[in-house]
């Protein structure tokens, strides 16, 4: 495993993922409804993208809207759709001013044309940056992405008429490469705000050696001294992968 630039005596980890939770405690201890609370949030990861990029983050991979989120009450889904159709323009803003290349994970073809069509947008006017890059997950889900990448890889298998033995031989590495994260390493630091201590089925596979801060700051109160705190504290414990 790569180590992380070092960076005012801190080692700044390579690939941190983050799942922002809390945006709707956020706008009801603040008497405001909770499309107001995602609105709030997506100021924070703002703020976040430019804060990880500038202290060296190569992967910054960041779980916006599950596959369980589409079970929400219509009016804050919509309210969701509306403030990503906003945001997606306000991100390739943000990433060109950052040289950061934004890419999405997660399964496309559930949102409307619109949405699918700014999210291409964000991907392909942000692509020539070298810096930072941001990975937002929307309707993702890790059994979902799991799924899709096993039968895909069972159609390539039949359309290129594998052997068992060709089958039997698929390596980790190989099958990473179905994944959406394909590519990229996987996450050092997970980070989850609002006090839940769960991974809610983001980057199961990805995570399997990661380590986890838990705080609970309510997302849209996230910032960067809490980042370099959840930094601070991955740079506190040992890192294992087994068999040492
Ligand atoms: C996270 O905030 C944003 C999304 C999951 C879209 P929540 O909306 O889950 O906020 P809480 O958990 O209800 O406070
Ligand atoms: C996880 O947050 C999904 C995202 C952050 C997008 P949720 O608030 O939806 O998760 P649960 O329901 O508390 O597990
Ligand atoms: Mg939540």
């Amino acid at each position: 495993m790569t180590e992380g630039t070092q960076s005012e005596d801190r080692s700044i980890p390579v690939h941190i993922a983050i799942i922002l939770d809390g945006n709707g405690r956020w706008a009801k201890a603040h008497g405001l409804p909770r499309s107001l609370g995602h609105r709030q949030g997506c100021e924070t990861l703002e703020r976040i993208v430019e804060d990880c990029a500038r202290l060296g983050v190569q992967y910054l991979t960041v779980y916006g809207f599950s596959t369980e989120n589409w079970k929400r009450s219509e009016e804050e889904v919509g309210a969701l759709m509306s403030l990503f159709r906003l945001y997606m323009k306000k991100l390739i803003r943000v990433a060109n001013e950052n040289n950061v290349r934004a890419r999405m994970i997660g399964e496309r073809s559930r949102f409307a044309a619109d949405i699918r069509e700014g999210i291409d947008r964000l991907e392909t006017e942000t692509s020539g940056n070298t810096g930072m890059t941001f990975v937002f997950a929307v309707n993702y889900g890790s059994r979902d992405e799991i799924l899709r990448a096993v039968r895909h890889y069972a159609m390539d298998a039949v359309r290129e008429g594998k052997t068992e033995e060709e089958i039997a031989a698929l390596s980790e590495a190989a099958f990473s490469g179905y994944l959406d994260t394909a590519g990229m390493p996987d996450p050092d630091l997970v980070i989850r705000t609002s006090g839940e201590q769960r991974l809610s089925n983001y980057l199961l596979w990805q995570c399997a050696y990661a380590e986890y801060y838990f705080t609970p700051v309510l997302w849209p109160d996230f910032g960067r001294a809490e980042l370099l705190r959840a930094i601070e504290e991955y740079n506190r414990r040992s890192r294992r992968f087994g068999g040492r």
